[in-house]
């Protein structure tokens, strides 16, 4: 029994040691230029899934999708979020694919989450990601202004494409 115990001490006191000295050495590969491997992602993704659908309040976004909120939703993201995210003419932004983890492309595919969690996420941010949080940036009415343009996004009148393709800024 003396040595099983001895045995959990050892393999507790060592285990942390060498994983110390892998980083310690430079094994660990922090190039931000290298895919995630499939556990990472994976991990990653239920871990923020999970996390989003725990924390998001359970609110009926009271923004509609009237042409007025989905055009101030699209300049909004064209001017905080296409960068990372991609808009019409740039679907796949090498920008947003520099990152480690990649920002999602939302012009090649949507968010698989509710409209609450999305808000949870826009506003609070991921840790550990490129992706920031816009409650400190935005006010609460705007983000609903986006998740309410993100939800219509397949589907928008031609003035607001028209929008997404205007430079920075411009009205
Ligand atoms: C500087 C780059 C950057 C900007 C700007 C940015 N994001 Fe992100 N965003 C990211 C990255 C990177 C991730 C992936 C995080 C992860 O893998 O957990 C992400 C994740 C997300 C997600 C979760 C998607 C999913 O499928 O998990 C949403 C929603 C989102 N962003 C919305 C937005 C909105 C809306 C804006 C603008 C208001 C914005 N982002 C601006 C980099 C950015």
């Amino acid at each position: 029994m003396r040595g099983f115990w001895l045995g959990v001490i050892a393999t507790l006191v060592v285990m942390p040691f060498v994983g110390w000295l892998y980083l310690r050495l430079g094994y660990a590969n922090l190039r931000a230029d290298a895919g995630p491997s499939w556990f990472e992602s994976t991990l990653a993704v239920t871990a923020l899934e999970a996390s989003a659908a725990r924390h998001a309040l359970k609110q009926d976004n009271p923004i509609q999708p009237t042409e007025a909120n989905l055009m101030d939703g699209a300049r909004l993201y064209r001017d905080k979020c296409a960068d990372c995210h991609g808009r019409p003419d740039n679907p796949d932004s090498d920008y947003g694919r520099s990152f480690y983890p990649r920002a999602p492309q939302f012009m090649k595919a949507l968010p698989h989450m509710t409209k609450d969690e999305e808000f949870f996420i826009i506003k609070h941010g991921v840790r550990w990601t490129a992706m920031p949080a816009w409650g400190n940036i935005m006010a609460d009415s705007e983000i609903g202004q986006v998740v309410t343009f993100l939800s219509d996004v397949g589907n928008l009148p031609l003035p607001i494409q028209q929008e997404l393709h205007r430079p920075e800024g411009k009205q």
